[in-house]
């Protein structure tokens, strides 16, 4: 059975679209029954590619997140979707505080805590910072998919 994945951040630009560029270039190369997207609690971005410095550090990383575009986290998400991941603690609360009833709550998890169990480990925002930031964002976000996709697998 399929399942579906969505990763959210606030902006929709820099932290979820590469979170769902490393998820969606995995399930494409490994053949995996899984789909994937991302969007934002904020609607500041609706409509906007990924930030210019996050697609070129995907890039890099032979990911290629030009063609998504930022969209706002809403609530009939909650039916579309089986796992929903917060990038950092203030999505996850943005996120719980939508949520109708408990089987929403038990879609909502931290996605650092896959690659560190317990620790509510952040992504940080790397959209004030230099570019050593979205490299950053990237290799936490490859380590936490490797155990995202093996739990997915059984
Ligand atoms: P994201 O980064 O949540 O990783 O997409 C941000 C992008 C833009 C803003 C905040 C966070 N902003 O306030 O404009």
């Amino acid at each position: 059975m399929k399942t579906r994945v969505l990763m959210v951040c606030l902006g929709n630009i820099c932290r979820s679209p590469i979170a769902e560029g490393i998820l969606r270039d995995r399930v494409q190369k490994e053949g995996l029954d899984i789909e994937t997207d991302s969007a934002g609690t904020s609607s500041f971005h609706v409509g906007e590619k990924p930030d210019s410095r996050m697609r070129a550090a995907a890039l890099k990383n032979g990911i290629d997140i030009s063609d998504l575009r930022a969209r706002q986290f809403v609530v009939s998400d909650f039916d579309e979707f089986d796992i929903i991941y917060a990038m950092d603690r203030s999505n996850y609360n943005n996120i719980m505080a939508l949520a109708r009833n408990a089987e929403d709550e038990a879609k909502v998890r931290m996605i650092l805590n896959e690659s560190n169990p317990g620790m509510n480990y952040e992504v940080p925002d790397p959209y004030y910072g230099g570019d050593q930031g979205f490299q950053d964002v990237i290799d936490m976000l490859n380590d936490a998919m490797d155990v995202v996709i093996q739990k997915i697998n059984g």
